[in-house]
C-alpha cells in the first residue's frame, strides 16, 4: 500500500466551496490520519499564484479539532507543505498536461491515484473533465472526477451533463456529491431503522401518518444571488438534499450494505412516486423587513437579481409514494431561506392510538397526542421520541414528554463534517453516499414538469419577510392532508 500515491487536485482552488469545505476537510482527514501515506494537493484555477500563496490562502481556512489541539500547528504545516498550485485555463489541455507532469514528479514512479474535486461552475464541467481525463489521467491506478451540483436544471440539461461526462469517464469513476449524505445523521438513519426492532415494525402506512422534511436557513442568499436566481430552492434544496433524505427514509431493507444495493432500493423509492403537481405546492419569496432597527434585504434587492425575478427562496410541497409500503401518506418538504432559524430535521407523525383509554384525559386535541419521532439533522444533532407519561402525583393527567438522544450530551466527540466522510470515501472508492446517474435522472422526472410549468405560467410565488416563518400557503398545504407542521411547536 505503500507504493501508492494519491494526488487530490482541487479544480476551482480559489473558490468559496474549496475555501470553505474542501481544505479544511483534508486537512481534519490529514489530522485524524485518515490519509493515504503518500498524498500531495494540488490547487488548480486560472489565477496566477505561487505555492507559498496558495498555503497562506488554506492556511487561513483550517482550523484544528475542539477536543483536539495537540500539535495542531505542526500538523498544519506538515499539511501546507503537500499542497501545491498550478495555474491553468479549465479548457486547455496543454494546462493540464502541465499538471500531469507536476503530479508525475511528486509521484515518484509509485501508483499513481489521481482524484479530481471539481468545485466550479457548471458550464465547464465538461471541458474540465475532458483536460483532466485526457492529459491528467493516471495511467497505473485509479482515477476519479468527484462533481458538484448543479447537476444541470432539468432531465434534460441534467441527462446531457452525464452523457458529456460520460465520454470521459466511466460511471464508476464519477463521485456525484451530495453533501446531505454526509451528514451523521442521514447516514444514522439506516441504522436507527435497520438495527433497532422497535422502529421498523412502524416504518409503514399502517403507522405513519405523515413525514415531514425540513430545511430552514435565518440567512438570505446573500452573494450568491447570481447562482440562486438560475434554479431557486426547489433545485437547490428539495431536489437533492431532501429527495436524497426522503428515498433513505422510505427504502425497503437492502440486501447489504454495499453501495449497489441501497442505491438500488433508492431508485426503486424515486420511481414509485408521483410527480410532483402544481396543486401540491407553495412557492414564496423573502421581502425585506426591519426588525430592531436594522433592515434586512428583500431577495430582489441583491444586485445580482434581476428586480422582476420570481425565483422560489421557499417551497412547500406535498409528495407521494406509490408503492405498498408508503400509499396514501403525505410526505411534506419546507425548504426556505431567510427564515426565522436554522436547522434541518426529519419529523414522523403516527397515527392516533386505537381505541385509546386516556383519550379523555387527553384533552380535544388528539393530534397533539399522537407519537413523533424527530431526528434533527442539524444544528445541535438529536433524535428524540415523544411519548405521553403520567404526571406523576395522586390525579390522573397525562403529559407529553421526549425520550432523546442529545448527541452533544452522549458523545463528546466532534461530529466530523459532511465533506471529510465524503472525501475520504471518494479517496477509498466507498460509492453509498454518491449519486447513480439513474437516481439522478429519477429525481429530475420528479421535478422536471412542474419547474417548467411554475417558469411558463410564472408562478407568482408568495412573499414573507426576512426572517419570518415563511408564507401562510404552507399551512394551508400541509392542513389539506390533515396535517400539522411540526415545526412550530416550542420544543427544540
Ligand atoms: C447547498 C445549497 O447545497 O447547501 C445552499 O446550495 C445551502 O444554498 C447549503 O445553503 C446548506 O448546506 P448546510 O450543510 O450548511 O446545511
Amino acid at each position: 500500500k505503500d507504493e501508492s500515491t494519491v494526488s487530490i487536485t482541487v479544480v476551482g482552488a480559489s473558490g468559496d466551496l474549496a475555501k470553505k469545505k474542501i481544505f479544511p476537510a483534508l486537512f481534519a482527514l490529514f489530522y485524524e490520519d485518515c490519509l493515504p501515506k503518500h498524498f500531495t494537493v494540488y490547487g488548480y484555477a486560472r489565477s496566477k499564484m505561487t505555492n507559498a500563496e496558495l498555503r497562506n490562502m488554506v492556511s487561513k481556512t483550517l482550523t484544528c479539532r475542539i477536543d483536539k489541539r495537540e500539535n495542531c500547528s505542526e500538523k498544519m504545516e506538515q499539511f501546507l507543505n503537500r499542497c501545491f498550485y498550478h495555474s491553468g485555463q479549465y479548457d486547455s489541455l496543454d494546462n493540464f498536461m502541465e499538471l500531469d507532469t507536476k503530479i508525475k514528479e511528486h509521484e515518484a514512479g509509485r501508483i499513481s491515484n489521481r482524484l479530481f474535486y471539481l468545485s466550479i461552475p457548471p458550464n465547464i464541467f465538461i471541458d474540465a473533465v475532458r483536460c483532466a481525463s485526457l492529459s491528467a489521467s493516471s495511467t497505473n491506478g485509479w482515477t476519479r472526477v468527484i462533481v458538484e451540483k448543479p447537476f444541470g436544471r432539468d432531465s434534460e440539461s441534467s441527462a446531457a451533463l452525464t452523457r458529456g461526462l460520460k465520454k470521459y469517464l466511466n460511471e464508476d469513476q464519477i463521485f456525484r456529491i451530495d453533501h446531505y449524505l454526509g451528514k451523521e445523521l442521514v447516514e444514522n438513519l439506516s441504522v436507527l431503522r435497520f438495527s433497532n426492532l422497535v422502529f421498523e415494525p412502524l416504518w409503514s402506512r399502517q403507522y405513519i401518518r405523515n413525514v415531514q422534511l425540513i430545511f430552514s436557513e435565518d440567512f438570505g442568499t446573500e452573494g450568491r444571488g447570481g447562482y440562486f436566481d438560475n434554479y431557486g430552492i426547489i433545485r437547490d434544496i428539495m431536489q437533492n438534499h431532501l429527495l436524497q433524505i426522503l428515498a433513505l427514509f422510505a427504502m425497503e431493507t437492502p440486501v447489504s450494505c454495499d453501495a449497489e444495493d441501497i442505491r438500488n432500493e433508492k431508485v426503486k423509492v424515486l420511481r414509485s412516486m408521483r410527480p410532483l403537481q402544481l396543486e401540491n405546492l407553495v412557492v414564496g419569496q423573502y421581502k425585506s423587513h426591519t426588525k430592531g432597527g436594522i433592515t434586512y434585504p428583500g431577495y430582489t434587492d441583491d444586485m445580482t437579481v434581476p428586480k422582476d425575478s420570481l425565483t422560489p427562496t421557499f417551497a412547500a410541497a406535498a409528495l407521494f409514494i406509490d408503492n405498498a409500503r408508503w400509499d396514501g401518506v403525505p410526505f411534506l418538504m419546507k425548504a426556505g431561506k431567510a427564515l426565522h432559524t436554522r436547522r434541518a430535521e426529519i419529523r414522523v407523525q403516527f397515527r392516533h392510538v386505537p381505541g385509546n383509554l386516556y383519550n379523555r384525559n387527553i384533552g380535544t386535541d388528539l393530534d397533539q397526542a399522537t407519537n413523533e419521532l424527530v431526528i434533527k439533522i442539524q444544528p445541535d444533532e438529536a433524535i428524540y421520541l415523544k411519548i405521553n407519561n403520567k404526571v406523576p402525583g395522586l390525579g390522573m393527567r397525562l403529559d407529553r414528554s421526549t425520550l432523546n438522544l442529545h448527541y452533544a450530551a452522549r458523545y463528546s466527540k466532534e461530529i466530523p463534517d459532511a465533506y471529510e466522510r465524503l472525501l475520504l470515501d471518494a479517496i477509498d472508492g466507498e460509492r453509498r453516499l454518491f449519486i447513480r446517474s439513474d437516481e439522478l435522472d429519477a429525481a429530475w422526472a420528479l421535478f422536471t414538469p412542474l419547474l417548467k410549468e411554475l417558469e411558463e405560467k410564472k408562478i407568482i410565488p408568495e412573499y414573507y419577510p426576512y426572517g419570518s416563518r415563511g408564507p401562510v400557503g404552507a399551512h394551508y398545504l400541509a392542513a389539506r392532508y390533515n396535517v400539522r407542521w411540526g415545526d412550530l411547536g416550542l420544543e427544540q
